[in-house]
């Protein structure tokens, strides 16, 4: 007899979702199952960050950036959780990583679609951003020095801040992982992932942050890496 779906099974999709890893039977090793899940709860997680953004795109080019900051701050504890997930990757040693590497082929999480979604998304989140700001009359620079005048759009410079800065530590620790778990064998691809830290592809965000260091226009007081 057919097995009757309940509410929450038929609503979070369990049959599909739990039919989404490699059979127990078939694994390589007692490690390929966590190592598959958590890229697999990643990869979701990344889907509804590039949503939340193009959520908060649009609210940005209505007006609303009180909205659109709720919606970073979502995005950013995302990340925060994406940064904490790495951590459940460091428990796998690189000799019951490497059969499961051979099983991967050529893949890599440089092909990930919700990574790439993030990236292509980050000059349309910082077009919608300068735009809003145009539109406000006010510049960065004003923003900053009388944020009390400014807050709706103080905090969306803070939230969009956020949202860069977890990125980039998603990325350093990932690249811890990658060292601890392959180590000298990491493949740098140009630009080298450690200069990829440095330079990140979501740098239009981190240039408005830079800009606003330097209130008086002058040098920035802080340098950024
Ligand atoms: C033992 C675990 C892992 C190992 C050994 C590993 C290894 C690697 C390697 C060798 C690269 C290529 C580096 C390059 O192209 O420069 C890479 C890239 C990448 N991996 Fe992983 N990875 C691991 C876990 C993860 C997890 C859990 C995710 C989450 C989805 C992930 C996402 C990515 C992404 C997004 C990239 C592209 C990074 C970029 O372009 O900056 N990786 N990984």
């Amino acid at each position: 007899m057919a097995h009757h779906l309940s509410d929450y099974e038929k609503f979070v999709n369990t049959e599909a979702l739990l039919a989404c890893q490699r059979p127990i039977e078939g694994l390589v090793n007692t490690h390929e199952l966590f190592f598959q899940v958590t890229h697999q709860v990643m990869e979701l997680w990344m889907k509804v960050i590039a949503y939340e953004l193009r959520v908060a795109i649009d609210d940005m080019r209505r007006g609303d950036s009180a909205e659109a900051s709720l919606r970073l701050q979502r995005v950013r504890e995302i990340e925060r959780v994406l940064v904490d997930q790495i951590a459940i990757m460091e428990t796998l040693s690189p000799a019951d990583y490497h059969p499961i590497r051979m099983t991967l082929g050529h893949g890599s999480g440089s092909e990930s679609p919700g990574f790439a979604a993030i990236l292509h998304l980050a000059p349309e989140v910082s077009a919608a951003f300068a735009e809003r700001l145009r539109q406000s009359g006010a510049t960065l620079l004003d923003v900053h020095k009388d944020r009390r005048a400014h807050q709706a759009l103080y905090g969306l410079v803070q939230a969009l801040m956020d949202v860069d800065s977890w990125f980039q530590r998603f990325r350093e620790a990932h690249y811890h992982l990658v060292k601890r778990v392959i180590g000298g064998d990491v493949q740098r691809k140009p630009p080298a992932q450690d200069e990829g830290l440095r330079q990140s592809r979501a740098t239009p965000i981190r240039c408005r942050a830079r800009a606003s260091c330097g209130l008086d226009g002058s040098r920035p007081a802080t340098r950024f890496p």
